[in-house]
């Protein structure tokens, strides 16, 4: 079985990889050796574009129905997640949403499958488990009145409708950079962030590892 981890964050080692590889931790963990392949995919590796709305995927009887037609270095790569046997998907916030990148993503990702018809069917060639793990700055009160839940619904939605409904972690409170003297930064405490990362931060990779091991099992 092959499942996925896709990094929406520029930072190959940081908050969001971190917790993406301890659910690919988890999932390995969930099988005999070897019997659970895993994969994390760098998004900002590879050079792709957004969804140009040409509609190639919707043109009934063309030879792109159902399929992304744009061609770049993020062509196989729809075409390997399109039939796997899990995706986890991971990303910081940036003002309130996934990133730029990692949006683009799943306009090419989704956009294809998703039929314009009243029961929203979708033409994905499998069902699958889903996961999406978000990193943000800012604390899980603050996540609460700011309004990030029902941004980020819209797309959870539409994932549960092609894939599965995705089980959601959230790492809140990160802790940002290697050496926080260096940088302004009057509105968070760093020893505050730092205790709550020590605290906190070991809790979330658990929890990671954990819903690696509910997909897989
Ligand atoms: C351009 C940019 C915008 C950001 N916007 C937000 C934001 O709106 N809310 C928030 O809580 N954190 C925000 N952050 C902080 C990141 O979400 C946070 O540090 C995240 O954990 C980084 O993930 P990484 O360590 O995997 O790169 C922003 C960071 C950047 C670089």
């Amino acid at each position: 079985m092959k499942f996925y981890a896709i990094n929406g964050s520029p930072r190959k080692n940081k908050n969001t990889a971190t917790l993406l590889q301890a659910a690919l931790d988890g999932i390995r963990s969930a099988g005999p050796e070897g019997t659970h392949e895993t994969e994390l995919i760098h998004l900002y590796d590879i050079n792709y574009q957004s969804c140009l709305s040409c509609f190639q995927c919707k043109l009934l009887g063309g030879k792109s129905y159902g399929k992304c037609a744009i061609k770049d270095e993020l062509t196989p790569v729809l075409e390997r997640l399109s039939q796997a046997d899990g995706l986890i998907f991971g990303s910081p916030i940036y003002y309130g949403n996934i990133t730029g990148k990692m949006r683009s993503f799943f306009e090419r990702l989704i956009f294809p499958f998703g039929v314009y018809d009243k029961e929203f069917s979708s033409l994905a060639p499998r069902r699958m488990p889903t996961a999406f793990i978000y990193t943000m700055n800012i604390t899980e009160e603050m996540m609460a009145d700011w309004g990030y839940k029902q941004n980020l619904e819209t797309l959870e939605v539409v994932i549960g409708r092609i894939f599965s409904t995705p089980k959601i972690l959230y790492g809140w409170n990160t802790y940002q950079f290697d050496d926080y003297s260096k940088y302004k930064m009057e509105l968070f405490s760093e020893p505050d962030k730092a205790a709550y990362r020590d605290r906190q931060f070991p809790l979330d990779c658990k929890q990671a590892f954990k819903m690696g091991v509910a997909m897989a099992g």
